[in-house]
C-alpha cells in the first residue's frame, strides 16, 4: 500500500518537474560521458559501482611460475544495486526538495531544468540488483548483472582449472534475493559447462552460526554500539556543500542531511543509469570527508573498531581455514559464496588484514597510516579471494581482494608474497584461539548451530531458504 502511492508520487512529481521546466529540454545521458566518472567510484563509501584495489603492491593476481593452485575460495559481495528501501526515501526527501524548487537552477544543479527523470522508477526496485531490465539506460556498464557477468569471466580466466575436476559443484548465497541474484548472474556467466547447485542460506538468526550472515546470529553483536563517538566526526563539509548550493539556488534550503543524501544520490544512480550529474557538485575535499565518515563507520559498526566484528567474522575466517586443511581430500576445488558488505568486513576483521591496530579517529583523516578503507574492500560486486597453491612440496595462502594481492604483514615469504601453509595455520590460530562465538555471543544463540557446518551437509541438506528482499 505504502509503495503503491509512493509510486504515485514519484509519478506526479516527475510529471510535475516536466511542467515547471516550462520548455523542458529533454533530460539524456549522452553516450560518451558513461565511463567518465570512475574517478570518483572509490570515495562513494561502497555504494557506487565496483572498482579494482587502487593500489595492488604490484603483486600479480595469477598463480606464480612453477605453482599450482589448489583450492579457491570467494566470499563475495552482491553486486551494483538500487537504494535501500530506506536511504531510498531519504534520497526521495531531497529530490522532492529540489523538485519544488520554483527558481531556474543555477550552476552544478542546472541539469534540473531538463526533463529531470528521478533515478528509481518504481519504489518496488528498492534494495534489489540493477539490471538490463531495471536499469534507466541500456548502455550502463555498471548494472549488477554485468558486474557479476565480467566477474564469472574474470573468474574462468584465472581459476578454469578447478573446475575442471568437478563439473558438478555448489555454490553459496545468503537467502536475501540481491545476493541471489548476483549468484545467479555469476553462475550464468560461467557458461554451459558446469552444473551447479545454488545452496541459498537462511540469513535469520536461527541459523545461528551456520550462516553467511553470523552477525545475525549473534545475539550480542551491535552494529551501533559505537554511534555516538562515530558521530563526533565534524560535519562541517556537508555545511559547506549545503551552504554552496543554497548561495546559488536563492531561496533553496538544503540542510546537511540533505547534503549527505546527494552523495547517495550520485552513487546508486551510477548503479542505475551509469552516468550522475549529482556527481559532479561535489569538491575533492567533500569527497574525501564523505569517504572517510564512511570508513569510521563501517570501522565501528562492523569492523575491528567493533568489539564483536571479528567475533562475527570468526565463523567465515574458521570455516574458510578448515577447507583449506581439507583442500586434498574434498572433491570441490572453488569454494564460491555471496553475502553482504557487512559480512565481508566482519571476516576481513576476523583475518586481520587491514588492521594495524590503530583505531580510526574521528579528529583527523589519518592521511599517512590510513590502511582501513572501507570502499576499497567492500564496494558493490566485492570479491575477495583465498588462493592455496603448491609449489614443489610446499604449500601456500594468500589473499586477493578486489583483483588485488593483499599479503598478510607478518607473513609473505612465499612466492608471490604468499603465507607459507603452516605458518599460515598458526597465523589464522592465534586470530581464533581467543574467540568463543557462543561465549561472546550470549545465550540468545541458536545452539543447534554454533559453527558453520553448510559446505560439509550441503549434499544432505539442500538448503532452499526462501529469498528475502533486504
Ligand atoms: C513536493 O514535495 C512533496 C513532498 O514534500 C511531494 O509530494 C511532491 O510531489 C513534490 N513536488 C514535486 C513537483 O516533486
Ligand atoms: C581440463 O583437464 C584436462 C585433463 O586434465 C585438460 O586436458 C584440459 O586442458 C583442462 N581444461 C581446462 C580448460 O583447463
Ligand atoms: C548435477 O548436479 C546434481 C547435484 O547437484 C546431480 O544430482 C546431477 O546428477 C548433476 N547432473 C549432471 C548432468 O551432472
Ligand atoms: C543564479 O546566479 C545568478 C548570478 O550568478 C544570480 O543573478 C541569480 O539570482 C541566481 N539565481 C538564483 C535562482 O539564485
Ligand atoms: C530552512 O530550513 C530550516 C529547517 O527546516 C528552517 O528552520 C529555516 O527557517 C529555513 N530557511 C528558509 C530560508 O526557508
Ligand atoms: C584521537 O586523537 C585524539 C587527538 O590526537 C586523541 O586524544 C584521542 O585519544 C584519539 N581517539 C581515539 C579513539 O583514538
Ligand atoms: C617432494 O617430496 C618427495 C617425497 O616427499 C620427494 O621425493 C621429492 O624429491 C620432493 N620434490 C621436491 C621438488 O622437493
Ligand atoms: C565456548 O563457550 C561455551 C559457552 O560458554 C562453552 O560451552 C564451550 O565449551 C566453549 N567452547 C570452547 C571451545 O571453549
Ligand atoms: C553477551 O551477552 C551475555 C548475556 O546474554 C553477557 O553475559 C555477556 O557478558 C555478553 N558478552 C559480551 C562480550 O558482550
Ligand atoms: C535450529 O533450530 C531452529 C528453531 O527450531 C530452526 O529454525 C533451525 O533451522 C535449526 N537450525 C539448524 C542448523 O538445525
Ligand atoms: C571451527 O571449525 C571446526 C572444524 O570445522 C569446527 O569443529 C569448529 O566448531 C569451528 N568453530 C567455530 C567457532 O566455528
Ligand atoms: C526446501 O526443500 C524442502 C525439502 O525438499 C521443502 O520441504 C521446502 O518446502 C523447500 N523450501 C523452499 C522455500 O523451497
Amino acid at each position: 500500500m505504502a509503495m503503491g502511492s509512493a509510486l504515485v508520487a514519484i509519478l506526479a512529481s516527475v510529471a510535475a518537474l516536466g511542467q515547471a521546466a516550462v520548455v523542458g529540454r529533454q533530460y539524456a545521458v549522452a553516450v560518451d560521458k558513461i565511463g567518465t566518472q570512475e574517478d570518483i567510484f572509490r570515495f562513494l563509501g561502497g555504494a557506487g559501482p565496483y572498482f579494482s584495489f587502487p593500489f595492488d603492491n604490484g603483486i600479480p593476481e595469477q598463480t606464480p611460475d612453477c605453482c599450482k593452485l589448489m583450492q579457491v575460495q570467494l566470499f563475495a559481495r552482491h553486486g551494483e544495486r538500487f537504494p535501500t528501501k530506506k536511504k531510498g526515501n531519504k534520497i526521495l526527501e531531497t529530490y522532492y526538495k529540489l523538485a519544488n524548487y520554483t527558481g531556474t537552477f543555477n550552476e552544478s544543479l542546472s541539469f534540473l531544468n531538463d526533463d529531470y527523470e528521478f533515478f528509481v522508477r518504481d519504489p518496488e526496485y528498492y534494495e534489489e540488483e540493477t539490471t538490463l531490465k531495471n536499469s534507466l539506460n541500456p548502455l550502463n556498464p555498471y548494472t549488477g548483472e554485468r558486474d557479476a557477468q565480467r566477474h564469472s569471466q574474470n573468474f574462468l580466466a584465472l581459476y578454469k582449472n578447478l573446475l575442471n575436476e568437478t563439473s558438478s559443484f555448489a555454490v553459496f548465497t545468503s537467502n536475501s534475493k540481491r545476493c541471489h541474484d548476483t549468484a545467479q548472474f555469476f553462475i550464468d556467466g560461467l557458461g554451459n559447462d558446469y552444473n551447479v547447485s545454488l545452496q541459498v542460506i537462511d540469513e535469520a538468526p536461527s541459523s545461528g552460526a551456520n550462516s553467511l550472515t553470523p552477525r545475525y546470529g549473534c545475539a550480542n553483536f551491535s552494529e551501533s554500539e559505537n554511534d555516538g563517538y562515530v558521530r563526533t566526526y565534524s560535519r562541517e563539509y556537508l555545511s559547506n556543500l549545503a551552504k554552496r548550493l543554497n548561495i546559488e539556488n536563492k531561496g533553496l534550503n538544503l540542510t546537511n542531511s540533505d547534503a549527505e543524501n546527494l552523495f547517495f544520490w550520485c552513487a546508486y544512480e551510477l548503479n542505475v543509469r551509469g552516468y550522475s550529474d549529482i556527481c559532479s557538485i561535489f569538491t575533492e575535499e567533500e569527497l574525501i570527508h564523505f569517504s572517510y565518515q564512511d570508513d569510521l563507520e563501517s570501522y565501528y559498526e562492523n569492523g575491528n573498531g567493533n568489539s564483536l566484528g571479528a567475533v562475527a567474522g570468526s565463523i567465515l575466517f574458521n570455516a574458510s581455514v578448515e577447507l583449506l586443511k581439507q583442500s586434498d581430500d574434498l572433491e570441490q576445488k572453488a569454494w564460491l559464496s555471496f553475502t553482504h558488505d557487512s559480512d565481508l568486513i566482519n571476516y576481513i576483521a576476523a583475518v586481520g588484514l587491514f588492521d594495524n591496530g590503530v583505531k580510526l579517529n574521528t579528529s583527523y583523516v589519518p592521511f599517512r597510516d590510513h590502511v582501513y578503507r572501507k570502499s576499497w574492500i567492500a564496494p558493490q560486486g566485492a570479491r575477495i579471494y583465498t588462493q592455496k597453491f603448491s609449489c614443489y612440496n610446499q604449500s601456500y595462502v594468500r589473499y586477493v581482494v578486489n583483483d588485488a594481492v593483499i599479503p598478510i604483514e607478518s607473513c609473505s615469504s612465499g612466492p608471490g608474497f604468499s603465507c607459507p601453509l603452516e605458518q599460515f595455520y598458526d597465523y589464522a590460530e592465534s586470530r581464533l584461539s581467543d574467540i568463543n562465538f557462543s561465549d561472546k555471543c550470549g545465550k540468545i544463540i541458536a545452539t543447534n548451530a554454533t559453527s558453520l557446518t553448510f559446505y560439509w551437509d550441503y549434499k544432505t541438506r539442500n538448503y532452499n531458504a526462501s529469498l528475502v528482499k533486504k
